[in-house]
């Protein structure tokens, strides 16, 4: 019997979010915390899937629940676990059980792309199971079409860059490509605590687009303008021009609708302590907010902003993306 152990990292997003789903590029960074998933054919004949989680507690169900034709509803936060099983392996473990342990060190429902990573780990970990090796594009896939039963109309950029990890350029349907830093670089993440709906905030930026055509077609054309000034700036570790573009960036997406009063207040306050840029991270509407600082400049800047009430904490981009340990044992 097999036992698997796959992690997927969170991921920030430092230019493009929300015009990725309309074709624009992104460019976006794995980062330094994780998802990790653990799965197991449990020895005893049980005929029970057990869930365990930090964040959520634990949760027992039928094993019966992975037959492709049950219909247990889709509100739980488990369900895309259940939905990989259902695909993966609706028969494998009869007549034993199923335990999968779920350790996230990634904050849920802030934009730092929990729900992609619990996607890549999650396939990764139940293909293991079934001791079916798969490449990781086979990977990503199933992991993109899971994450668009939370989120309908994801465009993939939070699964490709879990699944791939480092600092990636990304058009949708057409080129991910690797970007190299020439300097090391300091993000601090800010997180506000709001928890949001991505996908309530895809549809609210659809229906700006639908009422403002000939502005979306603009503020489209600018985003694209900020991605390929930041390829540059990012390559050349011209640090005040990646701060400028993210100010730039920002102001697009206060206009899109998907910054909010205490973004824009906690975006204010990073840049009064020595942001060189900050904007909203991910989806918006509550979430995170990511500032660059200068190295020199972060002690400064996170005993400030914490003295302020803030909860934020350093990032670095991660190089690995998707890591999975299949080991076999007899329990
Ligand atoms: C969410 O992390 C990023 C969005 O662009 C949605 C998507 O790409 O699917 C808002």
């Amino acid at each position: 019997m097999t036992s698997t152990l796959a992690s997927a990292p969170a991921k920030i997003i430092l230019f493009g979010e929300h015009f990725v789903v309309y074709n624009q590029p992104i460019i976006l960074a794995s980062i330094n915390k994780r998802m990790k998933i653990e799965c197991k054919i449990e020895e005893e004949m049980n005929k029970t899937l057990t869930i365990e989680t930090n964040h959520f507690g634990k949760k027992t169900y039928p094993l019966s629940i992975i037959e492709k034709n049950n219909h247990y509803p889709a509100n739980d936060f488990f369900y895309p676990i259940i939905y990989i099983l259902r695909k993966i392996l609706p028969h494998y473990a009869e007549p034993y059980g199923i335990t999968i342990k779920i350790h996230s060190e990634i904050p849920y429902g802030v934009g730092l792309g929990s729900s992609a990573a619990l996607s890549v780990a999650g396939v990764a970990a139940i293909l293991g199971l079934n001791n079916s090796v798969k490449k990781k594009n086979e990977i990503l896939d199933i992991a993109i079409e899971t994450e668009r039963i939370i989120h309908k109309n994801s465009s993939g950029a939070d699964c490709i860059v879990s699944t791939y990890g480092g600092l990636l350029y990304y058009q949708r349907n057409t080129k991910i490509r690797s970007l190299n830093l020439s300097k090391e670089i300091s993000f601090i993440i800010i997180n506000t605590g709001l928890k949001h709906s991505t996908g309530q905030l895809v549809s609210r930026v659809k229906r700006f687009s639908e009422n403002n055509l000939c502005e979306f077609y603009n503020l489209s054309n600018n985003i694209s303008g900020i991605c390929e000034r930041a390829i540059k700036a990012l390559e050349e570790g011209n640090f005040l021009n990646i701060g400028k573009l993210m100010n730039e960036n920002q102001f697009i997406l206060e206009r899109i609708g998907v910054s909010t009063t205490e973004i824009n207040n906690t975006i204010n306050d990073s840049l009064q302590y020595g942001a060189i840029g900050s904007k909203l991270t991910g989806a918006g509407g509550g979430g995170c907010v990511l500032a660059l600082i200068h190295h020199q400049d972060k002690e400064y800047f996170l005993d400030n902003m914490r003295k302020k009430g803030y909860e934020c904490f350093p990032v670095s981009i991660e190089n690995q993306g998707l890591k999975v340990n299949i080991k076999s044992s007899n329990f």
